[in-house]
């Protein structure tokens, strides 16, 4: 009798133990799924991500965030990890790249930047007059008629041809980068400085008339979207032509040394499509020590150096 109850005991024992385990393993898998179809890894799977972008983006929850909220595309993971992604940019990033499959990413993001996949002189605004040295002038922004520097100074004819003018802290930056080519046995000197409204408009139509207007608008600024008229700009004197210029001298130091002073090649070669010209390795911009030597480790235009870092 004894022996039975303690059987029945026993058995009751046994069965609790294996109820309570039964609830604390179904409480685990039931925390485990629950878990799961909320994490990121999910989440990203329902939405349409595969494991190996997956993989590429978690732990990234700034990126997971975006791809959440938006619908699966193929280009959003390279367009978010691209270094000059700016956010408001996104829709437009999406829709160039889907249009142009074949542009590499940092390309898409660099036109989308500079032009917002618009053509030159197509979407015209006022410069931000706010910006100082880094003001951008190129074929969007452009100055008004009168506009003319308040600090314009007359340059001494060691440093330019003759009458030229230039904005007084300009002058003081090129007369040191003047001196320093000098002691290298180079000599540097302005040719094209400070340039009017007008006498823009007359450059540009001499081109015109020279050579058409699909030649004078890649080589000339139409008036008003001319950094000379901003007396930040100079373009060094050469008499050779740009091929011959790129192998002197003359053009390997500005390379190694324009910098130092301030200053950028502001239409670098192959970068028409960001910047609207022609390569000019004779056009120097003034933008400042700091900055001038950030856009050239960073190895990029002032379009691109402003839409990222100045507007
Ligand atoms: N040649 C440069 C682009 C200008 O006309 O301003
Ligand atoms: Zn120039």
């Amino acid at each position: 009798m004894k022996r039975r109850r303690r059987l029945h005991l026993k058995k009751g024992f046994y069965i609790l133990v294996l109820v309570i385990v039964g609830i604390i393993v179904s409480t685990i898998l039931y925390i485990k799924h629950n878990n799961y179809i909320h994490s990121n890894p999910y989440l990203l799977k329902q939405q349409g991500y595969n494991e190996k972008e997956i993989n590429r983006v978690i732990g990234n929850n700034n990126i997971i965030k975006v791809l959440l909220s938006r619908e699966y595309n193929p280009y959003l993971i390279d367009i978010l990890e691209s270094k000059y992604y700016i956010e408001s940019n996104l829709d437009s990033y999406i829709k160039y790249k889907t249009k142009y499959p074949d542009k590499d990413y940092a390309d898409v993001i660099a036109i989308i930047n500079v032009t917002n996949g618009k053509d030159f002189y197509s979407n015209e605004k006022e410069v931000d007059m706010s910006k100082g040295d880094l003001i951008l002038v190129n074929k969007f922004y452009h100055l008004s008629e009168d506009y003319e520097p308040e600090d314009l100074v007359n340059m001494e004819v060691k440093y330019a041809t003759s009458n030229k003018k230039i904005r007084s802290h300009v002058y003081d930056a090129f007369k040191s980068l003047v001196s320093a080519a000098k002691r290298q046995g180079i000599k540097i000197y302005a040719n094209t400085t400070y340039r009017t409204y007008k006498a823009q408009e007359n450059a540009h139509m001499n081109a015109r008339n020279q050579k058409g207007s699909a030649y004078a608008d890649k080589y000339a600024a139409r008036p008003g979207f001319s950094e000379h008229q901003t007396g930040l700009a100079i373009d060094v004197h050469t008499s050779l032509p740009n091929e011959e210029f790129v192998e002197s001298e003359t053009y390997k130091w500005l390379v190694e040394n324009a910098s130092t002073y301030g200053f950028i090649l502001r239409y670098p070669k192959d970068k028409e499509y960001l910047t609207g010209f022609k390569f000019e390795p004779y056009h120097l911009r003034y933008v400042g020590v700091d900055v001038a030597k950030q856009i050239e480790k960073e190895g990029i235009t002032f379009d691109e150096y402003y839409a990222y870092y100045v507007r």
